[in-house]
Parts: structure tokens; sequence; C-alpha cells
């Protein structure tokens, strides 16, 4: 039985790999130009994953990361989507009231910057469906029909008001933009390596993910983590020698865009409102049933390796309601602290990650930040309740993160730390991960990715009984760096990568885009509230 059940474990994982290898030949073309030669791979990635040698055939992650055709005219700005002339309306004729636990539905017409109806899709639209009076929200679907309409499509979770909005985030021309950018570009952002010699001589030169994008006109220094395959390259300083790098940060923001993306990516015509285009409705609980005011499911405590539904929950009164498992709320310090007694958690990920750990450090006073010296926001961080044993970590994932000067010593492979955990009933690993990664070809998170799928596989069949979570990324940036277009194919891949897996996700895509505040890449506190309380309800299902 075990050992099928790391028959069927191992298969997926290797399929996972497969594809991505194959997404990485076969998806882009122009990739594979760039695509470091075989010999400035790691050896270790060469050894255990032979790029080369992997069946094209299987390379279905070219429906993973489907978009639909953005259009080809992206230097007529006029004729590029517009927020002010796009439209929506009720599918259906209005009804005086709806009814709790059924779905409205509204057609979305794009139209240009003249108002002519747009002939193809791939715009990014995002709708949610709001109730202020009752603190609620959940995120609409939008089904691209890419022909220049959308079906816009919203569970009715909730009795009372509830009222549409609608927002561009970015015309299908600028998502070609971003596109073409992602595909092309090697890296649209620097780094910083400083290295220091015994007599305390520093140079600083530039840093990235692949040789040619540290802009050295002569060798390079590449460092491998050999255990899990991960590289980064720095220009060779000109008299230190490369294993005198100590410091890292990040560097600058390379000029990527013509004045013509510009327009189509400007402030303007970039995360607006649409007109709105309905009243606001009134849900009544069924007339048969009881009188229930949220239409939730019966749904089983919250455990890993659940699929989430999509919309995989809403808000109600300011508090998150998974629709797939029964999200539990930890009002008291108490309740927090009888969860996390004799766990040590894991967090590994970037800044929105370390909201959680700051949260929980500023809501439990009796768990102690240890570390008070240090400065770094890279972490690592600590904090200790002594008396209940409960202990948090959090430190950034490794390269390529943006951050202050921060030791590159102190800067962890994540798969490298997972490898090193023993796990087991009182573990308990996050990972939050995306945002750093949206400045890169595909590639590069999906081979980041394929090696901390291999260490959670490993993890969990050494302790099946450790906890994994995922925090999906969350909405945000909205420009050639980091977008929510770049977004959403980040975590498209985060739920790629982690399939067959027992694993659970917090998806923060979703809780950030249900309320009616603007969005910020660090989403308040109250957001951040629910997503701990979900991670807490993995913890403590019961
Ligand atoms: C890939 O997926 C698409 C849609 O999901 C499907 O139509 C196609 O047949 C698949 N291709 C392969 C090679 O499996
Ligand atoms: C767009 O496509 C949908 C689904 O195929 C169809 O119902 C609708 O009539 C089309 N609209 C236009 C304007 O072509
Ligand atoms: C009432 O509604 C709740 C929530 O939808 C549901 O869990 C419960 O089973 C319902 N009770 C009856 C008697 O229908």
């Amino acid at each position: 039985m075990r050992q099928l059940k790391g028959y069927k474990i191992l298969t997926v994982g290797l399929v996972f790999l497969v594809l991505v290898i194959c997404l990485i030949m076969s998806w882009l073309e122009p990739m594979n130009r760039w695509l470091p030669p075989p010999n400035a791979v790691s050896e270790y990635v060469s050894e255990t994953i032979n790029w080369d040698r992997l069946p094209q055939e299987l390379a279905n992650l070219t429906s993973l990361l489907y978009w639909p055709p953005t259009g080809r005219n992206r230097d007529d700005f006029l004729a590029s989507t517009s927020p002010k002339t796009s439209t929506y309306r009720l599918k259906s004729p209005a009804q005086a009231t709806y009814t709790l636990g059924s779905n409205l539905e509204a057609i979305l017409v794009a139209r240009d910057h003249q108002g002519r109806p747009k002939i193809h899709g791939g715009d990014l639209f995002r709708a949610k469906l709001l109730g202020p009076e009752l603190k609620a929200g959940v995120p609409g679907e939008v089904k691209d029909l890419e022909n220049g309409t959308y079906l816009l499509s919203f569970p009715l979770l909730w009795a009372g008001q509830a009222q549409v909005q609608v927002r561009l985030i970015h015309s299908s021309e600028a998502v070609g933009v971003l596109q073409r950018i992602w595909r092309e570009k090697r890296a649209t952002v620097d780094f910083r390596g400083y290295f220091r010699g015994r007599d305390g001589t520093e140079e600083t030169v530039i840093c990235n993910v692949d040789p040619q994008s540290t802009g050295a006109k002569g060798p390079t220094c590449r460092y491998s983590d050999v255990v899990s395959g991960e590289v980064w390259f720095c220009a060779q300083p000109s008299t230190l020698p490369c294993n005198a790098l100590v410091g890292h940060s990040s560097g600058s923001y390379l000029k990527v865009t013509t004045p013509r993306d510009e327009d189509l990516l400007a402030r303007r015509v970039t995360d607006q409102p649409l007109p709105s285009g309905m009243s606001p409705i009134l849900v009544t609980p069924a007339a048969t049933g009881n009188m229930s005011d949220m239409a939730l499911p019966s749904r089983p405590p919250c455990r890993p390796g659940h699929l989430s539904p999509k919309p995989s929950g809403f808000f109600h009164q300011d508090r998150w309601h998974s629709m797939f498992c029964s999200s539990r709320s930890f009002p008291t310090v108490n309740s927090i602290l009888n969860c996390l007694a004799g766990r040590i958690v894991y967090m590994m990920g970037d800044s929105t990650l370390r909201q959680w750990w700051e949260y929980l450090r500023d809501t439990v006073p009796s768990l102690k930040p240890v570390d008070l010296h240090v400065t770094y926001q890279t972490g690592p961080l600590m904090a200790v309740d002594t008396t209940r044993g409960a202990v948090l970590h959090w430190r950034a994932h490794g390269w390529p993160l943006r951050s202050l000067r921060t030791p590159v010593a102190s800067l962890h492979s994540v798969a490298r730390e997972l490898h090193g955990l023993a796990g087991g009933p009182y573990t308990v690993v996050v990972l939050g991960m995306g945002a750093h990664f949206t400045t890169f070809p595909p590639s590069i998170f999906a081979r980041r990715l394929a090696g901390i799928r291999e260490a959670v596989r490993a993890l969990l069949e050494r302790e099946p009984s450790t906890l994994v979570i995922i925090k999906l990324a969350n909405t945000g940036y909205k420009s050639v760096y980091g977008s929510d277009w770049l977004t959403l194919q980040v975590n498209r891949f985060l739920r790629a990568a982690f399939v067959g897996l027992p694993v659970a996700f917090v998806d923060a895509w979703e809780m950030t885009s249900s309320l009616a505040v603007p969005d910020n890449i660090h989403p308040n506190k109250l957001i951040v509230r629910n997503e701990v309380e979900l991670f807490l309800s993995f913890i403590c299902p019961t």
C-alpha cells in the first residue's frame, strides 16, 4: 500500500518534471535561444534531469499557460481596450430578488478607445461581487469567450445586498507586451554582488540568474547549490576571487519597454474600474430551506490534498469562509497558542509570507522574537513561546531575491532547507514564493519549482505526517516587472508543481481579490489575519 502510494507520487513527480522540461523546451521557441548551453547548467541538474532527452509529445504545460491571442495590432493605442468604453450588463432580465446559492451572470463587451467592440480576447479583467454592509465579497469568474466578449459569473453566497465591480487590469494589448517581455528577456532586473577581500577591499558587480544578464564583458562567477542544483552568476570582480562574494542586494530595474509599450501599461488604462453596469441586487434565502444567511456547503475539516474549487472561499463579516473545508476562526490569543503549541513552523518565502510571521508575533504577546539584533530584511527570523513550546521561523527564499543588502550566507535555497528537515507531526512547512520570479522567463521558476517539488515529495515520504502549506502569490503589482497577469501565470505553476502531493493551499490571490480595497502587494491586516487563520485551520482542523 505504502509502496503503491510511493509509486503514484513518483510517477506524478516524473510526469511533472517531464512536463516542466518540455515546457521549457517547446512552449516558447525564443526561450531556447537563451537557455544556457548544457555545460553551463549545474552538474547536479544535468545528472539527474536530462534536459535534452525528454519526449516532446508530453509537453502539455502549453495548455497550463494558455492565454487567448491578444491581437496583432500593438502599435495603434486607440485600438487597444479601454476601461471607459467597455461595458457589462446582466445576462438575463433583472429579477427583484435572487436566491441564495444561485449564480449571477453578466456579459462584458470590451471596446477600444474609439468605442469599437473588440473582436479578440486576451484582456485581463478582474470582477468581484461585494456586499459592503455585510463586509462580504467574492471573486467572480471571468471567462474569455475570445471574441471580445467575456462571461462573468458570481456565486451568490450571502443573503443581502450585492454589487458587481469590474476592473480592467491590463488591455489584451498590454498583456501582449508583458507576454513578449516575459518570453524574450532573460531578466528585467539585475542584482548587486558585494565582494570583500582579506584586506578589506570591496568590489561590487552585477549578478543575475544567467551569465549574460550580469553585463560581464569577461568571465563570470558561477555559484551552484550542490544539493538543489540552483545556479547564480556574477560578473567576475577585477581583483577579487569568486569565493569572496559576501553580500547581495537588488540592483536596477532594466529598461525593457518602448514608448508604445509604456502607453499600453500607463496608469490611466491600468487597473481602472469599468462604468458600473448593474444596480445592486438583493439576495434572499431560499424560501423552503433553512433561513441561513450564507450558502456554505457542508465541508470536511481542513486537510492537505483537497482540490480547491473556484472560488475557494468568500468574505462575510470580515471573515474568509473556505468553500472546501471548514475553516475556523481563532479569535483569542489562547486559541492561536493552543494550535501552535508544541509545533515548529518553518516559513520560507518572500515578504508576503513574512507578513504571517509578523502578524503572529504582533498578535500573540508570548511569542517572543529572538534575534533582536538581526536587521536584515531577509531574516532569518525566529519567534518562540517557551511555555507552550511554539517555534516560528521565517526566512527569505534564496536568489533571485530583491532586497536591501544581505549576507549571501543567509540566503538559503528552499529545496536545500527542505532536504535538511526531518519533518514529523509537529513540523509545519509554509512556502510562499512568486513575486520575485516575475522578472525572469518562466523556465527560471519552473526549474526552481521542479527542485522544490522533489524536496517536498522526499520530505513527505520521510515523514508523511509533516504538514506542507503553499501560500499562492497575491495580487498587487501592475507593471512590467510585476503584474497580476504575471502572478496568474506564477500561480498556475505553483498549483501544477504540487499536483498529486498532499499539500494544502492558501489562495492569497482570491483573498486579495474579494474586498473593496485597493490591491497591495502587502495586503492589509484583515486579509493577512484571514490567511493566517486558514493556515491555522490546516494545523488544527478540529
Ligand atoms: C494538451 O491539452 C489540450 C487541452 O487541455 C488538449 O486538447 C491536447 O490534446 C493536449 N495535448 C497533448 C499532447 O496531450
Ligand atoms: C462570442 O462568442 C460567444 C460564445 O461562442 C457567442 O455566444 C457570442 O455570440 C459571440 N459574440 C460575438 C459578439 O461574436
Ligand atoms: C441549513 O443550512 C446549513 C448551511 O447551509 C446546512 O449546513 C444545514 O445542513 C442546513 N440545515 C437544514 C436542516 O437544511
